[in-house]
């Protein structure tokens, strides 16, 4: 067994569904998930999935559970919260290592992630006392008139393996101080840290008293998970991953009038303008292209570079993803920055669309292969030569491969970059003020996250996160997404002797 899971408590085998009541499910008959090891190719553990009776019983205490959480004032439901990251502190190193085992990020970026965790619940805490109502002015004598958030019910959280615990932090600390409960079905592919972080915050939560607010289950196929998106039960289903799964999941959800918040595929741009700096530029670039091995929503995938300054910036890119070739490996070994894809599958999606850029006439400038050898490691690859309207460059593939292309004006620029079906996130390197004020403009970017002299990915937790077009729509994590997990109530109240009628109506009888 790997020492980290041993670390941080976990066996070999798991069960894959956390009931409440303290109690792990004991089903060990509805399939068994093996993730496996993208530095190896080796299974790291199995996890039993969740039968159908499991998720009967979870959700049926979820929903009691609600009951009695919407209760509680939110300031206190915030000293839940704020226990939690507490205990994610205490054992980030251990958590980080094993998002960066399981997923395949680097060491750094794994414990990133934790801190994201943290980072999220702290905002959470606060927030338990800011969640605000407006007051407005009644047309009306004697009355007055506000507005009230209340808790909705129960929030799915349906998350990807590429952040395999900090999108379901974004989601459950703000759902819990708004007084909802949980329900966590992550990606098949990281069961294990997802396992740990829900052991990390349960143990806190108990040791303190608090009841349950978070409950997991794990499916082996595609019935349960089918079934928890089409269950009224779920007030709202947050949703990481494909734009092709994420369709899906909205029109069912919409089927039954729920919400639905999408976080779903990009296609990021940066524009590199002839006044940029380039000492700021092709880091945030390679960062961007290269870090979590291309495997970010937010990774920057096309490159949209001034004709003045192309070969050079090409030139730079090029000799910085050689250096970068030479760290890319073990991604628990801090020395590499660049580990592995998630799977096998992961790769070969890599190569054909390689192929696909070939064919339509793209030019390989560096990497673009398959590393020999145990695990699923790819060499980062630049594309130039093909337009934006490419089919291969209007898609995203979940992989290290940035297109480089050139323009001569910034509107033809910024075109470019709106002219994808997603609408994640974009970034322009400048320093002329015109452009990057234009850039930001209602005419500049479209896409839910613009920077200036920042790169596409890495966003902090404080702002709402998420984007427009194929993107999804939806916003989550800070600034006021929490308005997603409420239910908004508009009171009136009469405190005069008399019944005006708004809009002067008369009605008199
Ligand atoms: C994702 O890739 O699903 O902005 C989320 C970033 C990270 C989150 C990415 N904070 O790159």
């Amino acid at each position: 067994m790997h020492p980290v899971l041993t670390a941080l408590g976990l066996n070999d085998t798991e069960s894959g569904t956390y009931l409440g009541n303290s109690e792990w499910s004991q089903t060990r008959d509805a399939g068994v998930l093996e993730p496996v090891n993208p530095t190896t190719g080796e299974v790291l553990g199995k996890v039993h999935a969740s039968s159908r009776a499991d998720y009967d019983t979870m959700m049926a205490r979820a929903d009691a559970a609600f009951k009695a959480w919407r209760k509680v004032p939110a300031p206190k439901r915030g000293e839940a919260i704020r226990l939690c990251a507490d205990a994610l502190r205490a054992n980030k190193d251990a958590l980080g290592s094993l998002v960066a085992l399981e997923m395949g990020k680097s060491k750094p970026e794994g414990d990133g992630e934790v801190q994201e965790m943290i980072d999220i619940g702290e905002f959470a805490v606060g927030l338990s006392r800011q969640l605000y109502g407006l007051t407005m002015h009644s047309e009306r004598p004697g009355h007055r008139m506000y507005e009230q958030w209340h808790p909705i019910g129960i929030v799915g959280v349906i998350s990807a393996f590429n952040f395999p615990v900090a999108v379901w932090a974004w989601n459950s600390f703000v759902a819990a101080v708004c007084g909802n409960i949980t329900v966590w079905k992550p990606s098949p592919k990281t069961p294990l840290s997802a396992i740990a972080s829900m052991k990390i915050c349960n143990a806190a939560l108990k040791a303190a008293g608090f009841p349950d607010i978070f409950f997991l289950f794990n499916d082996a196929g595609t019935e349960l998970a089918q079934d928890f998106v089409d269950d009224k039960r779920v007030a709202l289903v947050s949703f990481t991953g494909s734009t092709k799964v994420g369709r899906i999941v909205g029109e069912r959800v919409a089927r039954r009038m729920g919400r639905s918040l999408l976080e779903l595929g990009g296609n990021n741009a940066i524009i590199v303008d002839e006044s940029a700096d380039l000492k700021l530029a092709i880091p945030a670039i390679v960062f961007g292209a290269v870090g979590t091995c291309g495997q970010r929503c937010t990774t920057t995938r096309r490159l949209i570079v001034h004709e003045s300054i192309y070969d050079n910036v090409l030139a730079k890119l090029i000799t910085a993803y050689g250096q970068v070739e030479g760290k890319i490996g073990d991604p628990t070994n801090p020395a590499n920055l660049v580990g592995p894809l998630n799977s096998s599958d992961a790769v070969d999606a890599f190569l054909d669309s390689i192929a696909k850029a070939k064919a339509a006439g793209g030019n390989v400038e560096i990497g673009g292969t398959a590393i020999e050898g145990k695990g699923f490691f790819v060499k980062p690859a630049i594309v130039t030569g093909l337009g934006n309207d490419a089919e291969v460059v209007q898609h995203e593939t979940f992989a290290p491969i940035l297109y480089v292309m050139k323009y001569s004006d910034i509107d033809q620029a910024i075109d470019m970059q709106n002219a994808v079906p997603q609408g994640l996130s974009s970034a322009i390197f400048t320093t002329d003020l015109k452009r990057a004020e234009a850039f930001l403009a209602a005419t500049g970017s479209d896409c839910g996250i613009a920077n200036v002299n920042i790169g596409t990915s890495g966003a902090e937790i404080g702002g709402a996160f998420g984007g427009e077009k194929e993107t999804g729509g939806g916003r989550e994590s800070g600034s006021d997404a929490w308005k997603a997990y409420m239910r908004r109530q508009t009171n009136t109240i009469n405190y005069s002797d008399a019944l005006p009628l708004a809009q002067g109506i008369k009605f008199d009888f």
